[in-house]
């Protein structure tokens, strides 16, 4: 039997980390090979083996998945949101480029799996808004909706033309302790919760009313991972599948934060990324994620916010 070998590409973004760790526990220490741009992680530290990767350099890729006999590739390193908005030629190469390289390199090396994560940045102001449908009109205004968009029809291409298993979810928002969010739109969500605790009060640069897609890191690790194992036949959509968690506001996560302590305070400073959020869906309609291969979130606001906040004040040692 033919031995899985993984390598993740940005494990040590927000992602990156947690997917990792959740990967060498079910296929084994040795047999996930962690890379990034950065310095490993702490939290990866002595959990593996970890290699310096640019994935930009497509010959050093192609040696290392040929050295270490690799047989699926997570793809995670790409520039976000709010940071491919300051310089968007560089987003479109790197987001672009990283994609291209790691799909020839399975083709020409007859890759098992390959996992390439879009984004709900690929809807634009032109989409419905409310339980957005994973077929609809779709104009990303933002260069990383772009090209997660063009990103999304090359993984259909290689599935269609060359038989490459390549397999995609659309994640909301991310939020999570272990790992730094990495210049997305959503990372208030984040920050919220480590200054409500550090100075009772969070800034935010989002209007209270601003609806989106968000999703807890357990509940977006889990679908990535039962995406991964699913049966391959049942893999219906090979662009990428919309995904579903939850969807609130500012001034809804911060009731929930009051729940917890009842002095902390909100204030709204919106800036260029209101622009980015006004143009995204405020809620996803994942039926076909349910349907193919059984996804159903478990977290929702108030869960993750206490669990959100326990982790943290342990984390910061409170
Ligand atoms: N976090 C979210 O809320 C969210 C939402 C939707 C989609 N995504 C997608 O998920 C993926 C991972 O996101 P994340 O939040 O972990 O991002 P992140 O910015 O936290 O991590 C990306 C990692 O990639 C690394 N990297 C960048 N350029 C590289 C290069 N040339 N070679 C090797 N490594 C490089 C970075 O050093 C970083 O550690 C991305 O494709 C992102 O678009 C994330």
């Amino acid at each position: 039997m033919k031995k899985d070998k993984i390598l993740v590409i940005g494990a040590c973004g927000q992602i990156g980390v947690e997917l990792t760790l959740a990967l060498r526990k079910m296929y084994g220490d040795n047999n996930v090979i962690a890379s990034d741009l950065r310095e490993e992680h702490e939290l990866l530290k002595g959990t593996g083996p970890y290699v310096s990767l640019d994935v930009m350099n497509k010959e050093m890729l192609h040696v290392l998945v040929i050295r270490h006999n690799i047989t699926q590739v997570y793809l995670l390193a790409a520039i976000l949101s709010a940071t491919g908005e300051k310089n968007p030629l560089l987003a479109w190469h790197i987001n672009m480029a990283s994609l291209l390289n790691v799909l020839d390199i399975a083709k020409e090396e007859g890759l098992d799996k390959i996992y390439w994560p879009s984004s709900i940045a690929v809807f634009g102001p032109n989409s419905p808004r409310q339980e957005t449908p994973q077929h609809t009109i779709i104009e990303p205004t933002t260069i990383y909706g772009i090209s997660k968009f063009a990103g999304e029809r090359w993984c259909e291409y290689y599935n269609h033309r060359y038989g490459i298993d390549v397999r995609s979810l659309r994640y909301p928002g991310l939020i999570s302790y272990k790992s730094a969010p990495g210049g997305g739109t959503t990372d208030y969500a984040v920050e919220i919760y480590h200054d409500a605790l550090e100075e009772g009060s969070y800034k935010c640069f989002l209007k209270e009313d601003t609806y989106l897609p968000m999703m807890y890191m357990p509940d977006a690790i889990r679908a990535t991972i039962e995406l991964m194992e699913a049966d391959s036949a049942s893999i219906k959509v090979r662009s990428a599948y919309n995904l579903s968690g939850m969807s609130f506001s500012p001034k809804e996560i911060s009731a929930a934060i009051k729940e917890h302590i009842p002095t902390f305070t909100i204030s709204y400073e919106p800036d260029y990324r209101q622009q980015i959020a006004d143009g995204w869906p405020q809620s996803i309609d994942d039926e076909l994620a349910a349907q193919d291969w059984g996804w159903k979130p478990e977290f929702d606001l108030p869960k993750m916010t206490a669990d959100m906040l326990k982790n943290l004040k342990t984390q910061k040692g409170m």
